[in-house]
């Protein structure tokens, strides 16, 4: 069959690698797209909040899957529009993807279901926030209600940063995103990604992750939509990925379900590992990114038959993923000025020496320059992704490829999966 991928980062280039491999399919497009997309998708120059032109596209072609990749169509409901128009859709009706949209929505599912999450309240304005401030303390966290492209959350240390974020809210810096708020209690513990299919009722799980998020080496600096990522992540024990399907998933996929908007497509929960146990941080409607681009190197299954049958209710009928035991780790490369303004137009070389050893360099924002060479085009550029035994071992292959990548303008944090490294380190020498 045909199928059209939505997005344009370094996540749908992962998804197009594995979907242009499937069985599945016939003819892969892409829209927008980017260079690295264009290796395995025809490109189509189609604008996503356009749902008209969208199915028209998916008429003339005959779209036999759409799969969406980024967050923003699926909260704009996309999905309803091709669903009612008869196409197969990898991704949540706008009802099931509030779940990413609203962090207050997903805290009162969470209520309701008995997740275990921060304790939290829900604001409509400065003053409920300050007050709500007050029953809470320091530490404390703060969150814009909608989608705020990963720059809506304050983990504030004191009470003076706890209200410069209220301030910041409903000052409007976050325009429709912050007109409602989220307080939230600071949870302690280590932070890990885990992913699932489900159709509404099957829930497949779809492999486990650990990012960083801060621009710096050891974690220290401004958020970052994510600067680089391993899969699987050791800390999620078989017991607790047991542990958070029962308490976290099950019970979110069951009480959508009941309430008339069941989920389908790709639940990604971020769990803080607390001394109570597995935590809901928070919930996103779609792959990871950088995440998926671990998860797909691992991954020995069909992804196409996968998407579509979750699309078409049927997740029940096939057999569990199989992904390779192998570590996945993947090094962000990103232009100067990230996550500020990032600089653009640098000139980018050297990715066929990088992928001579077995990396794979998906491209995140990169464009074809004026003479036909690929320059940087966004924050994050390229996503350096190698497989190895261990995670110190996929992250020296990482990094023999980085080195191989020609992008003066570009930088890197040198320590992705360290605290993984560390403590392989750790049981490396308890061993001897
Ligand atoms: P979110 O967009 O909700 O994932 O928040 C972004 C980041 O803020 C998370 O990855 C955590 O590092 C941090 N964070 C969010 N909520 C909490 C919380 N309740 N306690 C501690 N850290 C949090
Ligand atoms: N890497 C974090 C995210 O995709 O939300």
């Amino acid at each position: 069959m045909n199928i059209l991928l939505l997005g344009s980062g370094g996540r749908e280039h992962a998804l197009a690698w594995k979907l242009a491999q499937s069985r599945i399919c016939d003819k892969l497009y892409a829209a927008p797209g980017n260079p690295g997309i264009a290796e395995e998708a025809e490109l189509a120059s189609l604008d996503v909040t356009d749902h008209g032109a969208v199915t028209v596209f998916c008429e003339e072609r005959r779209i036999g899957l759409v799969v969406i990749g980024p967050e923003a169509p699926l909260v704009d409901g996309l999905a309803d529009t091709l669903r009612g128009a008869g196409f197969s859709v990898f991704g949540p009706s706008r009802a099931a993807a509030q779940l990413e949209g609203s962090k207050g929505f997903t805290k009162d599912l969470c209520e309701r279901a008995g997740i275990p999450t921060g304790a939290y309240e829900r604001v409509t304005s400065e003053a409920e926030a300050m007050a709500a401030l007050g029953r809470f303390g320091a530490p404390v966290v703060i969150k814009a209600d909608g989608l705020a492209a990963g720059k809506g959350v304050t983990v504030a240390m004191t009470v003076e940063e706890a209200e410069g974020a209220v301030r910041d809210i409903f000052g409007g810096k976050f325009g429709e995103a912050g007109a409602e708020a989220v307080i939230e209690e600071f949870l302690e513990g280590e932070e890990a990604s885990f992913f699932a299919l489900t159709d509404g009722s099957t829930i497949v799980p779809f492999g486990t992750a650990q990012d960083h998020k801060r621009v710096g080496e050891g974690d220290t600096g401004p958020n970052t939509g994510g600067m680089g990522a391993y899969s699987p992540a050791p800390v999620l024990t078989s017991l607790l990925r047991g542990e958070v399907i029962e308490k976290i998933i099950a019970p979110t996929v069951q009480t959508l379900a009941r309430e008339g908007m069941p989920y389908s497509g790709v639940l990604y929960a971020g769990l803080m590992l607390t001394r109570e146990g597995p935590k809901l941080i928070e919930y996103n409607c779609r792959f990871g990114d950088p995440e998926c681009q671990v998860l797909m190197m691992r991954l020995e299954s069909d992804l196409g038959e996968f998407l579509l049958a979750c699309a078409e209710n049927r997740l029940s009928t096939l057999q569990p993923p199989h992904f390779s035991h192998d570590t996945a780790l993947t090094v962000v490369m990103a232009a100067q000025g990230y996550p500020g303004t990032p600089k653009k137009g640098g000139h980018i070389g050297g990715i066929a020496e990088a992928e001579a050893e077995g990396a794979k360099v998906f491209h995140a924002g990169t464009a074809v320059d004026a003479s036909g060479g690929l320059a940087a085009n966004g924050g994050r550029v390229l996503n350096v992704t190698a497989r190895g035994g261990s995670v110190t071992d996929a992250q020296a292959k990482a990094y023999e490829a980085v080195d191989r990548v020609v992008f003066p303008e570009g930088f890197c944090r040198r320590d992705i999966g360290w605290r993984e490294v560390e403590r392989e380190a750790g049981s490396q020498s308890a061993k001897t």
